[in-house]
């Protein structure tokens, strides 16, 4: 497995790793500039994102650009070597814009146009916005390409955050013809979208209409296809941005910020179309250990969008956001803590929205690396500046990978498929994968998130919840995974139905019936605060089970646990299938956590995966791994004592520079990063995607 630092992807990046955050200049008088500039290196900071939501100051009128304020910005910057993320500044039309060209403003679902005014105002497919962005960034890249502190471009920001989705007549037109190219024929399209059915039938392509407000259930397939147009236009958006810097400068090296499992953006395809993988985290400080396995869960999935290759932190608050309902700040060490987190799972950059904190707008209350308080005396300023000093011993982990023996199977289609309307019950895929990710987190167990589709060889266990959509060829691949020896773990309401929302016939898991052993005939889904409970085998207590409950009919398989109530008391609800070499497990219900955790546990023991230390609840362990050497990350996400048991690890804590070994007592988020030489071979080799044509 060879490490790959982000410099050896874009070489002009500084060396270690990068440290900053969004840099706002444009908010401030130029006095204030040579003071960010210096409280930057006194931070620490490497790396700064520039010009995000500049382009109303970039291009004042239509054509009329003015970039004598970001020369001297870049140029400032530069006196200091702090290099620059330069964004493509496309995030927010200006004004003169959407007064010119009303079309580019997007349209909900209700037929609503929506104002400019705010940010991100814009139809995904207007001609105008991207011809003007396209404009933009052409001016941007001759300028600045070839400034030695222009080290990666920033395409847009957080695209499709607030506008995923839009239903105007330019929208229609090119949805008409995506459907064109996707079916061959009307005939073709009205089979997949089984309009035999409410009378839906299309005898002319005009006739298709995007999926706006209906009078009830609108049809699956046509949603469906309409989640997987707007995802692409919106890539197609970010192509077209890297596309424009890439023909002035085609040796620049490009990333975007996604966001948190965003649901609107399938990041398997959109992060082929960049060099580097990037999200911005912002997990709320009062969640407790849920919203940092959201986190991890993020983190994972990243590092697997670019094959495993480090990934970039490019946002976060030092404290508080402004958006919540209630806005809880990170006490003391918090902040430290989950940026220790990101590093862990894979990131070799950890950066801010942002640097100083705004004192007019809709951001304004917004925390930053710079409060409103001023440096002196600032506690969040003095935990910023000891952050920057730690990860600048960090550097002999740039690169390093995070090898993983575990398979989390998740893709956009399964979820788009899944929460399309009219199904049993309106089902939540983020939180049905996140019971299986939390209880390997849990576990300490590391696990790529990877897509149904990857190669699965180099994995002991691969675990797939509600893989409702099953394709033939994921089929096949689970299938040859079990007969090799692998563990799959599969959970309710999979492998229902095909990639056109038609049912796999004879009961799901569809096409995996041989291979778990099983059929299910019945579900029955359990409102909120209803449960059932599950009677295992060795267990005198039942373990609670809620949400959903499917009635099997055993083929092979044996019963691990069984329902306790309900007319279907005594059935299978937990199963186990010997298949080729492997073992194919089945969770027909949601099971009390702890429990899954144990399941797990078992599953894991089994396949010969191991957690690197044992831990106390709440302490994070994972292993990167780098040329030589190894470093485990110790996190303790309470603001509590933790011991850990290092066992066989022993070594050097590169933050505080002390030897670690035996029983470690970490303190209320503490941190430690012990490294030591590698002994062993990493197998794991996960594929990088290739880039698709733009
Ligand atoms: C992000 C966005 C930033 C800022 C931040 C506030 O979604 O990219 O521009 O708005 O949220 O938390």
């Amino acid at each position: 497995m060879t490490p790959t630092p982000l410099r050896s992807i874009a070489s002009k990046l500084p060396a270690g790793m990068l440290y900053g955050g969004d840099y706002n200049p444009e908010q401030w008088p130029e006095a204030v500039w040579s003071e960010d500039v210096r409280l930057m290196r006194e931070a620490g900071v490497n790396l700064v994102s520039v010009a995000i939501f500049s382009w109303a100051k970039l291009e004042p009128r239509p054509g009329d650009y003015d970039f004598g304020w970001l020369d001297r910005v870049i140029d400032l910057l530069w006196t200091e070597k702090i290099s620059v993320c330069l964004a493509t500044a496309t995030a927010s039309p200006p004004a003169w814009l959407s007064r010119a060209h009303p079309e580019s403003l997007p349209v909900d679902v209700n037929g609503t146009r929506l104002s400019p005014g705010s940010r991100q105002h814009y139809c995904p497919n207007s001609r105008a916005y991207r011809a003007g962005g396209r404009r933009l960034i052409g001016e941007l890249a001759r300028r600045y390409a070839a400034h030695p502190a222009v080290a990666l471009w920033h395409v847009n920001n957080e695209i499709g955050c607030h506008t995923h989705e839009c239903f105007c007549e330019v929208c229609a037109a090119d949805f008409r013809t995506w459907l064109r190219a996707r079916y061959d024929t009307l005939e073709e399209l009205n089979e997949s979208w089984g309009t035999a059915f409410w009378s839906q039938a299309y005898g002319e392509w005009a006739e298709i209409l995007p999926p706006r407000k209906m009078p009830t259930f609108r049809n699956p397939g046509q949603v469906l296809d309409y989640a997987r147009f707007m995802s692409d236009a919106l890539c197609d958006l970010l192509a077209g941005e890297v596309a424009a810097i890439r023909l002035v400068a085609p040796e620049a090296k490009v990333t975007t910020n996604g966001m948190v499992f965003h649901r609107p953006a399938d990041y398997h395809r959109w992060y082929r179309e960049v060099d580097i993988a990037a999200w911005d985290s912002y997990p709320d400080p009062a969640g407790g250990i849920d919203e940092v396995q959201a986190a991890a869960f993020t983190h994972d999935l990243f590092r697997g969008l670019r094959g495993g290759q480090p990934f970039m932190l490019m946002e976060q608050a030092t404290t508080q956001v402004n958006w919540r309902a209630t806005n809880a700040l990170k006490p003391p060490g918090q902040m430290r803590a989950i940026s220790f987190a990101a590093v862990a799972r894979g990131a070799d950059a950890v950066m801010f929205f942002q640097w100083r904190a705004a004192r007019a707008g809709a951001e304004k209350f917004h925390s930053a690396m710079v409060p409103h308080f001023g440096t002196e005396g600032s506690r969040v300023f003095r935990e910023v500046c000891a952050l920057g000093a730690e990860l600048k011993k960090l550097t002999g982990v740039c690169g390093a990978r995070v090898p993983a023996r575990v398979a989390l199977l998740v893709s956009w289609e399964n979820r788009w498929a899944l929460e399309v309307e009219s199904k049993p019950m309106a089902f939540d895929y983020a939180a049905m994968i996140r019971s299986y990710y939390g209880a390997l987190w849990d576990l300490n167990v590391a696990v790529d998130v990877v897509h149904p589709d990857a190669p699965l060889e180099a994995y002991a266990v691969v675990v797939a919840p509600a893989l409702y959509q099953l394709t033939r060829g994921q089929a096949e691949s689970l299938r040859a995974f079990a007969q090799r020896g692998g563990a799959l773990v599969m959970s309710y309401f999979s492998g229902v139905v095909d990639e056109r929302e038609h049912i796999w016939l004879g009961g799901s898991p569809g096409l995996l019936q041989d291979v778990l052993g099983l059929a299910v005939e019945e579900w029955q889904p359990l409102p909120a605060g209803e449960s059932n409970a599950l009677v295992v085998a060795g267990r005198t207590e039942p373990v609670a089970c809620k949400i959903f409950c499917e009635l099997l009919h055993l083929r092979g398989a044996e019963a691990l646990a069984t329902y306790a109530h309900g007319f279907f008391a005594g059935r299978a609800a937990i199963t186990t299938h010997r298949f080729g070499a492997g073992e194919a497990i089945y969770v027909a219900t949601e099971p009390d956590r702890t429990w899954l955790t144990t399941l797990m546990s078992d599953v894991l023991e089994r396949h010969g995966v191991k957690a690197p230390v044992v831990a106390a609840p709440g302490v994070e362990a994972v292993v990167r791994v780098g040329e030589g050497m190894e470093f485990l990350f110790l996190i303790n996400h309470r603001a509590e004592l933790a011991m850990v048991e290092l066992g066989e690890w022993s070594g050097r804590d590169l933050v505080s520079d002390q030897a670690c070994t035996g029983t470690l007592s970490l303190e209320p988020y503490g941190v430690r990063v012990i490294s030591r030489a590698r002994d062993r071979e990493v197998s794991a080799v996960p594929r990088l995607p290739q880039a698709s044509a733009v």
